[in-house]
């Protein structure tokens, strides 16, 4: 047996071995993806091909943290029911052995093709980087075809998560990169073969003209066009906490401009946030066959107390935020939950919540797998909803805030998360097992969250001390 045969191996008896440990959890989600055993982390080559959706991602099936990752695969024909597929990628080669890292897909001349990183660790604990190729005719069983790019002077190798796309008949590719004097970077190369890479130069990052210091290392970049303009989406890491924006421990966002590939230079506005809430990181989009820009993140964030997630000793830890498409308004990303989810609703329950100064509990019969509907007709101060014991959200109209709290997984502490409102229109959740999701005013602001109730408190409260209206639709997912 040849080492990508014994990995693939060992990964399948780690699932088996574990399957009834891992489904018994309370916390297994019921519409999130997740994995079988194991860490998962990044979404990696999403993309929609011959009418399916594939959704690979960083797996580690070995353990509950990080190493050697491979890429494991889902595919689906709806976005909503996934199939768990054979693994894509096992770190087996000299240019991937401590990980095949994040990366895309893209289609091309009837195969499919996958860039990914290639994470190597010397004896000294030294670090080498790859940008590598892997093809499929399938879309299941993947050829790997070796490195295409190597590492530019003037970097460290912190230089990962090739994201290609193809513009005017040329292909592109950004990476996240570090330069020597440890400055984060988004970085470009061009091909016309998809073969053979050269190095362009950086579009932006820390300490260039557009931006003073701006982290030490920019993770997973995506560039796309939308709405007549450039976006870039990338997650910087050692941005310092400021007011209510970077509470998490490394950061997720996006600029607006205009990329000029061949310069290359990439002129934007100021980095916006994603998300608002906990558990958000390394997002990754596609534009599929119906032309929708669709965005699919980790719901978890790296160096953030994953150890203490509860799910860890049934030996699985992590899932994906549900797919969102995306629009551009006014230079604002705006996220909303594809439409497909709304064919798992069911049981649809309509009420008029009226409260002064008081609580109400709402009739929901599966709170661990609910999306609600909020629309406020009044308000006259705030009002709160008390998700299983284990997350509020609070809304403060005299100041505009919306705020998530959760019980933390490391200690009797709450944690929270602010955001700042014109207005309250509507509010759409999305309840799992173990996730929050709060689409806000449209999807103009989003919380994404995990979160660990008591199996067995299955109470959603509204509750107002001065006069509240609000119109409330819930549905079970199933
Ligand atoms: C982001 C990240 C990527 C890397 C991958 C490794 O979460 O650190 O930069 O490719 O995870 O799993």
């Amino acid at each position: 047996m040849n080492q990508d045969q014994e990995l693939r191996e060992k990964a399948m008896n780690r699932v088996k071995e574990y399957q009834d440990i891992v489904n018994l959890d309370p916390y297994r989600l019921y519409y999130h993806i997740m994995p079988p055993v194991g860490l998962l982390n990044d979404p990696n080559g999403f993309i929609q091909w011959k009418g399916v959706y594939h959704l690979f991602y960083q797996w580690m099936p070995f353990k509950t943290g990080h190493g050697a990752k491979f890429w494991g695969h889902y595919s689906s024909e709806d976005l909503v029911n996934w199939r768990h597929e054979e693994i894509a990628l096992t770190p087996s080669d000299w240019y991937d052995k401590n990980g095949c890292y994040s990366g895309s897909a893209v289609a091309e001349n009837d195969l499919l093709h996958v860039f990914y990183t290639g994470n190597v660790r010397d004896e000294e604990g030294g670090r080498e980087t790859y940008q590598c190729l892997a093809v499929s005719k399938d879309g299941i069983s993947f050829e790997k075809q070796g490195v295409v790019a190597r590492l530019p002077e003037g970097y460290t190798a912190h230089f990962r998560d090739p994201k290609v796309w193809k513009k005017n008949g040329r292909w592109y590719m950004v990476l996240g990169a570090q330069t020597e004097r440890l400055e984060g970077r988004a970085v470009l190369f061009t091909s016309t073969n998809l073969k053979e890479w050269s190095f362009l130069g950086d579009i932006t990052g820390s300490n260039t003209e557009q931006l003073d210091e701006f982290g030490y290392m920019w993770e997973c970049p995506d560039v796309i066009s939308l709405g007549g303009k450039d976006v870039l989406i990338v997650c910087p890491q050692g941005l310092k906490a400021e007011g209510f924006h970077y509470q998490n421990a490394h950061q997720s966002g996006y600029f607006v401009g205009e990329l000029d590939e061949r310069k290359p230079e990439f002129k934007h506005g100021e980095f916006e946030e994603l998300d608002r809430g906990f558990d958000f990181y390394a997002p990754q989009t596609t534009k599929d066959e119906s032309g929708r820009r669709i965005l699919v993140a980790w719901m978890g964030v790296p160096d953030q107390n994953e150890q203490h997630h509860p799910t860890i000793p049934n030996q699985w830890v992590h899932c994906m935020t549900l797919p969102r498409e995306l629009t551009l308004n006014n230079d604002k990303l705006i996220q909303k939950p594809i439409q497909e989810l709304r064919t798992l609703r069911r049981d649809e329950k309509n009420t008029k919540v009226s409260l002064h100064q008081a609580a109400e509990k709402l009739d929901i019969d599966h709170p661990e797998k609910t999306e609600l509907f909020i629309t406020p007709q009044l308000i006259e101060e705030g009002f709160e909803v008390s998700f299983r014991g284990a997350a509020r959200l609070i809304y403060n109209k005299a100041d505009g805030t919306l705020t998530l709290e959760r019980n933390s997984c490391v200690d009797e502490s709450t944690e929270v998360r602010h955001c700042r409102l014109n207005e309250l229109r509507d509010l759409n959740i999305f309840l799992d097992s173990s996730s929050i999701e709060i689409f806000v005013n449209g999807g103009e602001e989003v919380f994404s969250a995990r979160y660990f109730p008591y199996p067995g408190n299955n109470h959603v409260w509204i509750i107002a001390r001065k006069d509240i209206i609000i119109n409330v639709t819930s549905w079970t997912m199933s």
